[in-house]
């Protein structure tokens, strides 16, 4: 099969590596993919977001299946478009993407469903949000309705805090349309877990656990960015908590969506929140999420490309995960300045001395190569992967692969997983 994949961060090289172990692939490309995708796949320099020319590539090369990594191509309605022209592509269609496009569509579906989030209340208008937050008082939380590169949720502490970030996403209008209108809702104490499913619209398999770690500071301090690692499996979710989240959270959604006449086909991953009165769901995404894919997939002992074949052909109820019993641990290493504004270019030293571990692999995000040398390309730059029999060990290789690279003012946390460690203590 001649696949391709969309995107170019960690998840995506992942995602390519995996299914480079198929033995049905016979050609893996990657639009526009980086420098460690383009180990496993031919790169094509085509923008996630050019839906025509991405097209127009998979007419000429005849590309058998089309997955897609990141969210915005699928808010954007990539699936109906690829769909109508009979293209296979693995993912959830436009209005199935409102799940994570927007919060109202998400925080709506779920009040209707009896899922259990957060309280809120949705308004169009800023004067309206200021007295509400007035009345309910602080720590509150201010999202903006649509996306917004993961920058749309304020967490305030203090009401000028949250009178700030209902001028800047209403008034100011930063995230332009996204924030015409904006969730409020209640602040929530516990610990978060990521929890994705694969679906067909019908089926639906839970993939293994993981945690995020989304503040960039150690200790969980500092601003929040995409993910600066995770581990699989979370001990905070239980055998139980996936249970209950199958029946009360993914089974009804799948179901409702597919009354609705939009079946749900591809990643529904949920953000909880593990409280001290149980788990309330904070987000939806409709994708796998980054850095978790990355820990994710390399315990994964299926081969991607059946699961994902599977999903597209409606016969994912055949389908058994098999997950290695391992833990795996990913340790995202940054450029300085990440989440805002990060110098390029840097050259990167050591990845092959690092990989010498066969338990270990680096899945590259802002890389490229200039000048025949690997050099840094974005705020995400590497992912460290490890995985091993227990936590400590797979933390150990994972942190003494991350001492042997090197470039100029890397960044990276040195508490991944610590969380799960306490658990296990
Ligand atoms: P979201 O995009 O909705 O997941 O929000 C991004 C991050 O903001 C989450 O991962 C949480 O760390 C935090 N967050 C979102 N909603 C809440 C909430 N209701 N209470 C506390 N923290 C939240
Ligand atoms: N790591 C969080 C996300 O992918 O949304």
């Amino acid at each position: 099969m001649k696949v391709l994949v969309i995107g170019n961060g960690g998840r995506e090289h992942a995602m390519c590596w995996k299914l480079s172990l198929s033995p049905k692939l016979t050609k893996l490309y990657a639009a526009p993919g980086n420098a460690g995708i383009a180990e496993v796949a031919e790169c094509v320099d085509i923008a996630a977001k050019d839906q025509e020319r991405l097209l127009q590539f998979c007419k000429k090369k005849a590309i058998d299946l089309v997955v897609v990594g990141p969210e915005a191509p699928l808010v954007e309605g990539i699936v109906d478009r690829f769909e109508k022209e009979k293209i296979k592509i693995f993912g959830p269609s436009k209005y199935a993407a409102q799940l994570e496009g927007s919060k109202v569509f998400s925080k709506e579906i779920m009040r209707k469903l009896s899922i259990p989030t957060a309280e809120f209340e949705v308004f169009d208008s800023a004067d309206k949000a200021m007295d509400y937050v007035a009345k309910k008082g602080v720590p509150i939380v201010v999202k903006v309705d649509g996306l917004a590169g993961g920058k749309g949720v304020t967490v305030a502490q203090s009401k000028p805090k949250a009178m700030e970030a209902i001028h800047r996403d209403m008034v100011k209008k930063v995230f332009g349309k996204a924030g015409e209108k904006i969730v409020i809702e209640e602040c929530l104490e516990g610990e978060e877990a990521s929890v994705i499913a694969v679906t067909d619209g019908e089926a639906v398999r839970l993939l293994a656990s993981s945690q995020d770690h989304k503040r960039i500071h150690e200790g969980d301090t500092g601003p929040n960015t995409g993910g600066m690692g995770a581990y699989s499996p979370a001990p905070v979710v239980t055998d139980e908590l996936e249970k209950e989240l199958l029946q009360k959270v993914f089974m009804p959604i799948v179901r409702q969506l597919k009354e609705e006449g939009h079946p749900f086909k591809g990643f529904l991953y949920a953000g909880i929140m593990v409280t001290l009165d149980g788990f309330r769901v904070l987000e939806f995404n409709v994708r796998l999420g980054d850095p978790e894919a990355q820990a994710i997939l390399p315990r994964l002992k299926n081969d991607l490309l059946d699961v994902i074949l599977a999903t597209v052909e409606g016969n994912l109820s055949r389908v058994k995960l098999e997950w290695a019993d391992e833990t795996c641990v990913c340790v995202v290493i940054a450029s300085h300045g990440y989440p805002e504004t990060v110098e390029m270019g840097k050259k990167i030293a050591g990845i092959s001395t690092a990989k010498e571990n066969p338990d270990v692999h680096i899945f590259h995000a802002g890389t490229k190569i200039e000048g025949g040398r690997l050099v840094t390309a974005g705020g995400r730059v590497l992912n460290v992967v490890a995985c091993a029999r227990s936590m400590f060990e797979a933390l150990s290789k994972t942190y003494s692969a991350v001492d042997k690279i090197f470039f100029d003012k890397m960044v990276y946390r040195k508490d991944i997983g610590h969380k799960a460690v306490r658990v296990m203590k």
